[in-house]
C-alpha cells in the first residue's frame, strides 16, 4: 500500500446547505482611483463561489488588499471590489449572522487587523467562530502564514477551493512528472530570492534559460563585463557555484543595450546597460522551446516597461504559443509584460501567484496548503 498526500477539496464537504463557509480568496487586485485594472483574480474564484451559492451555503469571503501600514487605511478598502462583484461589504463579522442560504458577503480588508499578519491564534479562532467550514481558494497568498490563511485551519475543517486545486494540480504535474524535455525560463531581477528556486529547478528540468537582470549576475560570475547593468554583488559567488555544477543553464550570448544596440556578451562596454536578450540568444532560446514538451516561465527577459526592450520576451511568448506543450507562466511582472499580446491566452495555465508561484516551485509546498492535505492509501 502506498501513502500519498492529497488536497481535501470543496466537493468533499457534505451537505453545504445552510453551512457557514469562511472563504479565503485573494482579491488583492490592481486598482486605479477605485477602478479595477485587472480582474483575473476575481474570475479565478467564480467557480468556487458559484458552487457554494448553488449549494445554498452562507459565504463569508475574506481577502486582503495591498499592504496597509496604517491599519484601517481606507485607501486599501475592498469597497470597489465588492461593488464590482455586486456583493455587500461588511465591516463587522457580526453582520454576517443575517446571511441567508445561498448568500455571500465580503469582509473588509483583513489586513486592517495587525493580528492577521501576526497569525494570532485568538484572532483566527475569533474568525472561525463565524463559520462551520473553511475553504481556501487563495493560491497567491498561500506562502503567507497568516491568521486567515493558516491559523484558521486549526479551528475549522479546511478544504481547498477549485481554483487552488487547479493551480496545485498543474504545478504538481510539472514538478513531479513533467512531459519531457521540460524547459524552465527565469528572468526578472532579485537573484538573492531565487538561488534556492534555481537549485530546485535544476533538479527537475532539462534546460534552464536565464534572461533579464537575473542573467547579469551569471555573466558577471563568468568574468564578463556587464557595464552599468543591475546585479547583486553579494550573489556572484552563488551564481558561480551554480554554473560549476550544471550544464543545464543557458545564458544570453548576446544582449541589447540602451539605444537598442545588439552586443555579444564578451563585448559589453563599461557604459552599457543591458536591457534585453539579443538576437542570437532569442534564436537559441527558441530552439529549446520548440523541442520542449513542458515549459515553466517566471520573469520578463528584458526591461519590458519600455516597449523597445520587450522584443525578447514577446518572441519567446509567441514561440510558446505555437508549440504543442504543457506551458505554465506566473508572476505579475511576467504576465503584465504580455497583457497586450495574443500569447498569454495560449498558455495551458496562467498562475495567479507571484511570490506563491515561486515558493511552490522552490519547495513543492506552501504553509497554508499543508493543512489542507490528507493522507490517502492506494
Ligand atoms: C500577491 O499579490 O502576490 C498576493 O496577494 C500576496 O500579497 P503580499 O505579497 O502582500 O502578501
Amino acid at each position: 500500500m502506498i501513502h500519498i498526500m492529497k488536497l481535501k477539496t470543496l466537493n468533499q464537504i457534505h451537505n453545504l446547505q445552510g453551512k457557514r463557509v469562511i472563504l479565503r480568496v485573494d482579491l488583492n487586485i490592481p486598482l486605479l482611483q477605485g477602478i479595477i485594472q485587472d480582474d483575473t483574480r476575481i474570475q479565478a474564484i467564480l467557480p468556487t463561489l458559484s458552487y457554494l451559492k448553488e449549494n445554498k451555503a452562507r459565504v463569508i469571503i475574506i481577502s486582503h488588499l495591498g499592504r496597509p501600514k496604517n491599519r484601517k487605511d481606507l485607501d486599501f478598502s475592498l469597497a470597489p471590489v465588492a461593488q464590482a462583484m455586486n456583493i455587500p461589504l461588511v465591516k463587522d463579522l457580526d453582520d454576517t449572522k443575517t446571511l441567508q442560504n445561498g448568500e455571500c458577503c465580503l469582509f473588509e480588508n483583513i489586513r486592517f487587523f495587525p493580528e492577521e499578519e501576526q497569525n494570532d491564534p485568538q484572532f483566527s479562532q475569533k474568525i472561525a467562530q463565524y463559520g462551520d467550514v473553511f475553504v481556501n481558494d487563495a493560491f497567491s497568498v498561500c506562502h503567507r502564514e497568516h491568521a486567515s490563511t493558516r491559523g484558521i485551519t486549526h479551528f475549522l475543517p479546511s478544504y481547498a477551493g477549485f481554483h487552488l486545486q487547479k493551480e496545485i494540480d498543474i504545478l504538481d504535474r510539472l514538478l513531479t512528472d513533467p512531459p519531457r524535455p521540460c524547459v524552465a525560463i527565469l528572468g526578472g531581477a532579485k537573484i538573492s530570492t531565487k538561488i534556492n528556486l534555481i537549485k530546485s529547478l535544476l533538479d527537475r528540468v532539462d534546460t534552464l534559460l536565464i534572461g533579464g537582470a537575473l542573467a547579469h549576475n551569471f555573466l558577471k560570475a563568468q568574468g564578463l563585463e556587464i557595464g552599468a547593468s543591475l546585479y547583486e554583488s553579494t550573489e556572484i559567488q552563488h551564481a558561480r557555484n551554480l554554473l560549476v555544477n550544471t550544464d543545464k543553464i543557458i545564458l544570453p550570448q548576446d544582449v541589447k543595450v540602451q539605444s537598442s544596440i545588439n552586443r555579444l556578451t564578451d563585448n559589453i562596454s563599461k557604459e552599457d546597460v543591458v536591457l534585453d536578450i539579443g538576437e542570437q540568444t532569442t534564436l537559441t532560446f527558441l530552439k529549446a522551446i520548440q523541442s520542449a514538451k513542458s515549459i515553466i516561465w517566471n520573469g520578463p527577459l528584458g526591461y519590458t516597461e519600455n516597449i523597445a526592450f520587450r522584443k525578447g520576451t514577446h518572441a519567446i511568448a509567441k514561440a510558446i504559443s505555437e508549440v504543442d506543450c504543457l506551458s505554465v507562466i506566473g508572476g505579475a511582472d511576467t504576465i503584465s509584460s504580455l497583457n497586450d499580446t495574443p500569447y498569454l491566452s495560449q498558455f495551458s495555465h496562467v498562475s495567479t501567484g507571484g511570490g506563491a508561484f515561486l515558493k511552490y516551485l522552490e519547495n513543492h509546498m506552501l504553509p497554508a496548503i499543508l493543512p489542507l492535505m490528507e493522507e490517502t492509501h492506494v
